[in-house]
């Protein structure tokens, strides 16, 4: 294999991922349908429709489901901006899988010494950021009892174990998994690896099975977690954390790279419903030239993004209408036009609800981001 073959992840940069095939060959990443799935009470419409396509020891997790025993569910947002259909993603693995058993407890670190690192915001903004975010991920249904959230710079237990860690890397190891980067996204990384194993600690109950939902640009910091858990594994007890990932989103234009230096590519979830509009009746689609050829050869819905993105990913629940919807296109019995009004019916009215829904949130947003911090 030449070298321009090696699969490259940056996951503070973009990656782009044509054959999720190969990257699970190559870094040793299990195919989600390998995972007993069906012994789990309800499957959400990420896994069923075959966005989330890998896993790492999903197993454990499963089998903690099953048995009732305790296990951690853990993620983190570097926050830079508000919650888009790309952060949503992460968000609802994140409620599903810690409301799927009374025993799981969730995690959730703001990462603001990351964002400061890898995009030079003060930690003062990051905690009004964050509020935004924790009023969406409340709307969207995480129970405020069964999560602890902390801020990465107030986490002295999360610092320790970057610290700790630390003496386990070298710089050629860093090199290896990320590139050539500063010394700051590094030290990140290991933070990041003490937010994955901090659940494992004896304050909050020892070693257990704990899941990452993650992106799939995110696996270089899933395989340094699970290389440091292994090396810690005398001293802390830790079992190797889990992950499952998730295809990579395109944005509204149908582009890889969502940057915010192209705003009508990404729909807010904090949009008013006047731009969400604006985004999607310019969204990119799998229509065709003219309305008489897709009448006769029909639409390609698998390349729309309103198919794909907006109605498959996010905002159409019922699998059958989705099929429906795709042979609706497939066939040309609806054209572009009248398919987006249809969506944006959908879509508005769930955006409406979910901004009440996160308005009346923000107490409990402040009240959860205030807990824990040191004095
Ligand atoms: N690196 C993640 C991001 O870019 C944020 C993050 C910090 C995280 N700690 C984490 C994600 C722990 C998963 C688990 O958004
Ligand atoms: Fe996409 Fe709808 Fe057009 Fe089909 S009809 S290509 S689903 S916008």
């Amino acid at each position: 294999m030449g070298q321009e073959d090696v699969i490259r992840l940056d996951p503070w940069g973009v990656s782009s991922i044509k054959d999720y095939r190969r990257l699970m060959e190559e870094f040793g990443i299990q195919p989600i349908e390998s995972a007993p799935l069906k012994e789990l009470p309800q499957l959400h419409r990420l896994i069923r429709r075959g966005f989330i396509f890998g896993h790492r020891d999903l197993n454990l997790i499963i089998k903690a489901v099953k048995e009732g025993r305790e296990y951690a569910v853990m993620t983190g947002i570097k926050p830079s901006g508000d919650y888009h259909l790309g952060t949503k993603v992460t968000a609802e693995e994140f409620i599903y899988f810690t409301n799927l058993s009374s025993k799981a407890m969730g995690f959730f670190a703001i990462a603001d010494l990351e964002a400061y690192a890898d995009n030079k915001i003060p930690l003062e903004k990051s905690r009004e950021i964050a509020i935004s975010n924790l009023m969406d991920l409340l709307a969207l249904g995480l129970d405020p009892k069964r999560v602890y959230v902390y801020r990465q710079s107030e986490e002295m237990n999360v610092l320790k174990l970057a610290f700790i860690f630390s003496r386990a890397v070298t710089y050629n190891m860093m090199e290896a998994i990320y590139g050539d980067k500063p010394f700051g996204l590094y030290y990140s990384a290991l933070v990041q690896a003490g937010d994955i194993l901090l659940p494992q600690l004896p304050e909050h109950g020892g070693p257990k099975p704990t899941l990452v939902p993650v992106g799939a640009d995110q696996d270089p910091h899933i395989r340094l977690t699970r290389d440091i858990a292994r090396k810690y594994r005398e001293d802390f007890g830790f079992i190797l954390p889990a992950a499952v990932y998730h295809k990579l989103i395109r944005d509204l234009t149908g582009s890889m790279k969502m940057s915010k230096r192209n705003p009508m590519g990404i729909l807010y979830l904090t949009d008013s419903l006047e731009s969400a509009r604006k985004k999607i009746f310019s969204a990119f689609t799998g229509g065709r030239a003219t309305a008489e050829e897709q009448k006769k050869l029909g639409g390609t819905p698998e390349v729309c993004t309103i198919f794909v993105e907006l109605l498959s990913m996010h905002f159409l629940e019922d699998d059958k209408k989705l099929k429906e919807w795709y042979w609706d296109c497939k066939t040309g019995r609806i054209l572009c036009g009248e398919c987006k009004a249809k969506a944006w019916e959908i879509i508005s009215r769930w955006l409406s609800e979910h901004q009440r829904k996160r308005e009346q949130m923000r107490d409990v947003a402040v009240k959860l981001l205030e807990e824990h911090t040191l004095t």
